[in-house]
C-alpha cells in the first residue's frame, strides 16, 4: 500500500529531527503523517509536488485552499452552491479521492448509508483548516447532516488511536512504525474517546475509522457521479446556496467560496 512508503528518517528530518519530534504532542504527530500522505495523493492527483521546504510559509494546519501555490485556480462557483460544487470545484483533489475511497469501502462492505454519507464528508472541512479536523468537521456539516454524522466526525479523530477489536479496527501498524510504542495521545484526545466509548451513537464515529486511511484501499478510483444519489438523499440542500443560509457555520462555506476575502 501506498502508505508504507512514508519514509520514517525523511519524515522527522522535515519535522526538524527526533529532538523536535519528542517535544511533538501525539496528536499532532499523527496529523503531519497523514497530512504527509494526503500530500502525497495531492501531488499524484495533481502532478505537482508537495512544498519540502522545513519551514513553511503557511502553517500546516491551515487548509490547502489557502496555499497560492497548491491552488493556484479557483472555479467560479454558482449563485446559489450545492455540496456537489464544493466537491467539483473548491474541495482539494486529495481529499476528494481519499473521501471517495472511504465512501466506497463503505458502500462495499453492505454498510448502512449513515456510514458511506458520513465517510463521503468526514475530511471534507480539510480543504479549509486541518488542526483539530474533527471538530472543525462537525461543525462545518452539524446543519446539513443527520445528527450522528457530525457527531461521528467529531469524535473520528480521537478514535483513530485506539484500537476496536469488535470492529477490526486496530492500532495502525503505521503509528507503530513510526512513532514507537510509547506513542500516547494527549488528554484531551484519550478523554474524548473515553466519553465517545460509553456514548450511544459510538459507532457513528467508530466506523468512520474502520473506513478511514488504514482500511480502504489505496488503488481503487470511485467516481464520484456513484454518489450524487447518496447526497441528495443525506443532505439538506439550502435553497439559498451554501454560505448565504444563515445557518452556523455559513462562514466556513463563504470561507471556501472565497479564501481571499481579507476580512
Ligand atoms: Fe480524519
Ligand atoms: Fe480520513
Amino acid at each position: 500500500m501506498e502508505i508504507k512508503q512514508v519514509d520514517r528518517r525523511a519524515f522527522f528530518k522535515r519535522l526538524g529531527g527526533a529532538a523536535a519530534v519528542a517535544t511533538m504532542s501525539a496528536t499532532a504527530l499523527a496529523d503531519e503523517l497523514e497530512n504527509q500522505m494526503l500530500g502525497q495523493l495531492e501531488a499524484a492527483v495533481n502532478c505537482e509536488p508537495p512544498p519540502q521546504d522545513d519551514s513553511p510559509a503557511v502553517r500546516r494546519g491551515s487548509g490547502i485552499i489557502f496555499n497560492r501555490e497548491r491552488t493556484p485556480e479557483l472555479a467560479p462557483m454558482p449563485e446559489k452552491a450545492t455540496l456537489v460544487d464544493f466537491f467539483e470545484r473548491r474541495f482539494s483533489d486529495g481529499i476528494v479521492q481519499h473521501c471517495l475511497r472511504s465512501a466506497h469501502h463503505a458502500l462495499e462492505s453492505g454498510q448502512d448509508e449513515i456510514h458511506v454519507m458520513a465517510a463521503l464528508v468526514h475530511d471534507t472541512i480539510m480543504t479549509l483548516m486541518r488542526t483539530d479536523h474533527g471538530y472543525w468537521g462537525a461543525d462545518f456539516l452539524a446543519p446539513y447532516v443527520d445528527e450522528k454524522i457530525a457527531w461521528g466526525i467529531r469524535y473520528h479523530q480521537a478514535l483513530r488511536f485506539y484500537p476496536d477489536e469488535s470492529v477490526g479496527y486496530e492500532y495502525p501498524d503505521l503509528y507503530r512504525e513510526m512513532f514507537g510504542e510509547n506513542f500516547v495521545p494527549e488528554p484531551y484526545i484519550r478523554d474524548a474517546y473515553e466519553s465517545a466509548r460509553k456514548h450511544r451513537w459510538y459507532m457513528h464515529a467508530r466506523m468512520i475509522t474502520v473506513n478511514d486511511t488504514y482500511g480502504f484501499d489505496e488503488n481503487v478510483n470511485p467516481q464520484f457521479d456513484d454518489f450524487v444519489d447518496i447526497i441528495g438523499r443525506n443532505f439538506r440542500q439550502p435553497k439559498e446556496g451554501l454560505g448565504y443560509d444563515n445557518s452556523p457555520s455559513a462562514h466556513m462555506w463563504r470561507s471556501l467560496l472565497n479564501p481571499d476575502r481579507p476580512l
